[in-house]
């Protein structure tokens, strides 16, 4: 980039073309002038690399040099900024994000799986040479949470930061919960709407949300990168039954991703959880995310918008190109890469709070004084109660919840629950959090 004349164009070479890619070809080309007046240049497409170059992209780009190779791309004279939009933790979209940094351009990508993985050392990479790693649309798609911890929050210590992070869940939960539709069908809605991942267990399995959470919980509390330490479980085994019940107890099921500072070290999970129907969580439907930070300073700060889809993420890339054109530039996770420090996990055997479970038993008698007995065993208190019909020996879904007890207490009675011969499925466990 031209950095002595301040009013030339950015010159933008844009890897992927696919919903993100396509969705940002068509803000640059009606917000050019909206642009242009904020950033005080132009911002132009110079290159562009996708797989199929005969595909239809919405946008004329008959003067835009292509490439076959995204990391080629990344090495032309013509381009100041790569904007990486293949996705993978590895493969071209790191070696183009590595090519860029080499030759000394700045990167924006939405890319959470490469920033979850290789975040701290592309960012000391980035920054050794004075260079822009921005990755706002990695987290929470429209939603502007990098920029809201990171520059809204920097007075503050930050003790937690949770929230709905991927939006093929939540559209998934909302939808079995509000049309009683089955899982699969609305995955493939999703699917269709350019909100799942190209591999959409990601999604479903929740390593989409652990991804997040990584670059979230660097963000929040100054230290490197650390995926593998999240526990993650997945909506895999979310019923409609499990939904139905929620309702019941006044919760919404949603799949949250939780960093905590805790006297143990860093806690980092995302799993189902039941929340209260009427907290900023509770009512959070359908493709959009939420991201609430607890500062200590200002207290919960909430943010809600569309987490997914080609116009949202789009925005949130160029709100990174902006930041760039006008020359502003910060640490990548809000302190220095040399400064982050390495996190202790704090294991979630840890955790404290209430539960919710649901057994299938067989209805005879003594069969839920056992599953008390074994509660009772591990000083877990039982707060409510439910079975519903009565089916003289054969199988009734139980459904109870918890006072406040600890992870590992729980996980034992539910072991002890689990292989009493009256109990016919594995219990399934639900996380109850009262934000
Ligand atoms: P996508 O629709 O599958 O698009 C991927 C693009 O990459 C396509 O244009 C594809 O080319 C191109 N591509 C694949 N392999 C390539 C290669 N070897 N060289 C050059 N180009 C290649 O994916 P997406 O949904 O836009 O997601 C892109 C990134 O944004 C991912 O990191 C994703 O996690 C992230 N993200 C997505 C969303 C969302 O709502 N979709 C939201 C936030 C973040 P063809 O078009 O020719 O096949
Ligand atoms: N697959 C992701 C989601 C896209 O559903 O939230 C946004 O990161």
């Amino acid at each position: 980039m031209d950095h002595t004349d301040k009013s030339a164009p950015v010159r933008i070479g844009i890897a992927g073309l696919g919903t993100v890619g396509g969705g940002l070809l068509r803000l640059l080309d009606t917000q050019a002038e909206l642009l242009a007046g904020r950033c005080g240049r132009r911002l132009i497409v110079t290159a562009v690399s996708a797989r199929d170059r005969s595909k239809d992209r919405g946008v004329d780009l008959s003067a835009v040099r292509w490439y076959e190779d995204a990391a080629e791309l990344a090495t032309d004279p013509d381009v100041d900024v790569v904007v990486e939009l293949i996705g993978g933790s590895d493969g071209i979209a790191k070696a183009t994000v590595e090519a860029a940094l080499s030759n000394g351009k700045h990167v924006v990508t939405a890319n959470k799986a490469l920033i979850a993985h290789h975040g701290t050392a592309l960012a000391r990479m980035a920054e050794e040479r004075g260079l822009s790693l921005a990755y706002e649309a990695a987290v929470a798609g429209g939603i502007p949470a990098i920029k809201g911890l990171r520059e809204g929050l920097a007075g503050n210590s930050i003790r937690e930061v949770h929230g709905i992070l991927n939006g093929t869940c939540n559209y998934i939960l909302t939808e079995m919960r509000t049309t009683g539709r089955d899982f699969a069908d609305v995955l493939a809605d999703a699917q269709r709407l350019g909100y799942a991942e190209a591999d959409p267990s990601f999604d479903i399995d929740g390593v989409d949300a652990a991804h997040k959470l990584a670059i979230l919980t660097a963000v929040a509390f100054g230290t490197q990168v650390d995926f593998p330490a999240i526990h993650v479980e997945g909506i895999r085994h979310v019923s409609a039954l499990d939904i139905e019940y929620a309702d019941e107890l006044g919760y919404r099921i949603r799949l949250l991703g939780i960093a905590r500072r805790t006297e143990h070290g860093i806690e980092q999970r995302v799993h189902p959880c039941m929340v209260p129907v009427g907290s900023p969580i509770g009512a959070t439907d359908g493709v959009f995310n939420a991201v609430v930070a607890d500062g200590d300073f200002v207290d919960k700060v909430v943010l809600v918008g569309r987490g997914a889809g080609a116009g949202p993420t789009a925005s949130a890339v160029a709100a990174d190109l902006v930041d760039i054109a006008r020359g502003r530039l910060t640490p990548t996770f809000a302190v220095p890469a040399d400064m982050l420090t390495a996190p202790t996990p704090s294991p979630l055997d840890r955790r404290r709070g209430r539960y919710y479970v649901r057994l299938m038993v067989l209805d005879r008698p003594g069969v839920i004084a056992d599953v008390a007995a074994a509660l009772r065993d591990q000083s877990v208190s039982m707060e409510a109660f439910l079975q519903r019909g009565r089916a003289p020996g054969e199988a009734v879904p139980v459904v109870l919840t918890t006072h406040e007890t600890g992870e590992a207490s729980m996980r034992r009675a539910l072991e002890r629950i689990g292989a009493l011969d009256a109990v016919l499925e594995p219990p399934r466990m639900i996380r109850i959090e009262d934000f």
